[in-house]
């Protein structure tokens, strides 16, 4: 068993070695503001990566203002958080109203609806009429220029060897900005892992995650819109609130749970900010919730998906409720009208064992990649972390 973990270890060191995806520890025990002292090191682009992002933030004062106001509406964040955001402006000196803002960029690309049917004014996009609402100037949100659709996760059962594999293509624009700043956190505890997370350099929280252990867990964050008139309301309510964000919440879990029927109990009930979706594979076991701020609206379970599929999928669309939006997601590569996830569920339902390189080919097809920066293949029982950027 333990020849079997060492030699997998050194086949990710390969991958590693052909697909380097930089790496940090964050130690826990360190002071928060001190945790990304050394971050540059890593990844010396970082920096220049995110003053060309504020740069071009700056560029629209209108926008920068409204990300401000949400921002000092919330006020600081809990006492950790604003530690390492303090260190982070500190180390780039970056304005710490800038480090804080870009915290809620998760949760403020929820107001990103990608139909492409925007004809109107801005008071017109159904989104906006509910934001302007709370305040006028608020409409300056649609132009914010990143975005997330695009991400796709798929957890499948193997029936040859009963094991549970989890794909996953991270998607998020500008890609050369948030491609660049793409790195594995190693968060550890008395010098022990306690678990890993691919990360954005910059934003304090978690994006794909991985906690090893007989009966660990991975997760992955994607994109989901809102589901009902006065959830863009809701969503900023809580960010005005101060709410911890959904990765914050998230990050804690992983920090404090190791297994996944313990992680999966408080990510159904952990308060989000705002609508997203969680994807959580573990030994023989998949779960995909679609969480509301204070509820799970939807889950999926693999094993008893009513197709008799031995895979459960999402993208960025509630598809089980036949949200018209996921066809009008521009994000894959055939466009328009070609929804991401019915491409990879071609890969998949042809295939006759879901192995991890049918789930590889399904998150690669043309239909299914999009403006993807990172690409995780995981499989907790057999210690499986293979991550990777596309070039
Ligand atoms: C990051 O860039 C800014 C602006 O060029 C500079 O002032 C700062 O010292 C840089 N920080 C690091 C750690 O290189
Ligand atoms: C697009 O907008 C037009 C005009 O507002 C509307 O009539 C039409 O139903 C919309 N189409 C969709 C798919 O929402
Ligand atoms: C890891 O993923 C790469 C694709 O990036 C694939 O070529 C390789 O075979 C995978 N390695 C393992 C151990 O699964």
């Amino acid at each position: 068993m333990k020849t079997a973990v060492l030699l997998l270890l050194s086949l990710l060191g390969l991958v590693s070695a052909t697909n380097p995806i930089p790496q940090y520890v964050i130690d826990l025990d360190v002071d928060p503001e001190h945790r990304y002292d050394t971050i540059f090191d890593v990844g010396p682009q970082f920096n220049d990566t995110v003053w060309s992002f504020y740069n071009q933030l700056a560029g629209d004062g209108p926008l920068l203002n409204v990300l401000y106001k949400i921002s000092d509406k919330r006020g600081d964040y809990n006492e950790e958080q604003q530690g390492e955001i303090n260190g982070l402006a500190r180390l780039s000196k970056l304005p710490v109203e800038f480090v804080q803002s870009i915290q809620m960029l998760y949760e403020l690309q929820t107001i990103m609806v990608p139909i492409v049917n925007f004809t109107g004014t801005a008071a017109d996009h159904p989104a906006v009429s509910e934001l302007l609402d709370l305040d006028q100037d608020y409409e300056h949100l649609l132009r914010i220029p990143w975005r997330g659709p695009g991400c796709t996760g798929i957890i499948a059962l193997n029936s040859d060897d009963g094991s549970v594999s989890h794909a996953r293509n991270l998607d998020f624009s500008p890609v050369d900005v948030m491609g660049n700043l793409v790195y594995e956190g190693i968060f550890t505890k008395g010098g022990q892992e306690v678990f890993r997370s691919q990360m954005i350099a910059g934003y304090t929280m978690v994006i794909t995650a991985y906690k090893a252990g007989q009966d660990g867990y991975a997760l992955e964050r994607n994109t989901r819109y809102g589901d009902h008139t006065g959830s863009y309301k809701e969503m900023v309510q809580n960010l005005w609130a101060g709410r911890d964000l959904n990765g914050w919440s998230l990050r804690k879990i992983l920090e404090s749970t190791s297994t996944f029927d313990d992680a999966l109990e408080q990510i159904s009930t952990v308060p989000y900010t705002s609508t997203e979706y969680a994807i959580l594979s573990g030994v023989k076991k998949g779960k995909i919730l679609a969480r509301n701020p204070d509820n799970v609206a939807h889950t999926q379970t693999l094993g008893e998906n009513e197709d008799g599929d031995d895979y459960i999928i999402i993208t960025n669309f509630d598809f089980f409720w036949k949200d018209v939006r996921e066809w009008f997601d521009p994000t894959g590569g055939k466009g328009a009208f070609h929804p991401r996830r019915v491409y990879a569920q071609k890969v998949l339902d042809a295939a006759d064992v879901l192995t991890t390189d049918v789930l590889w080919e399904a998150i690669n097809n043309e239909g299914t990649f999009a403006d993807t920066i990172f690409q995780a293949i995981i499989n907790v029982e057999q210690g499986l972390w293979n991550i990777s950027q596309p070039f």
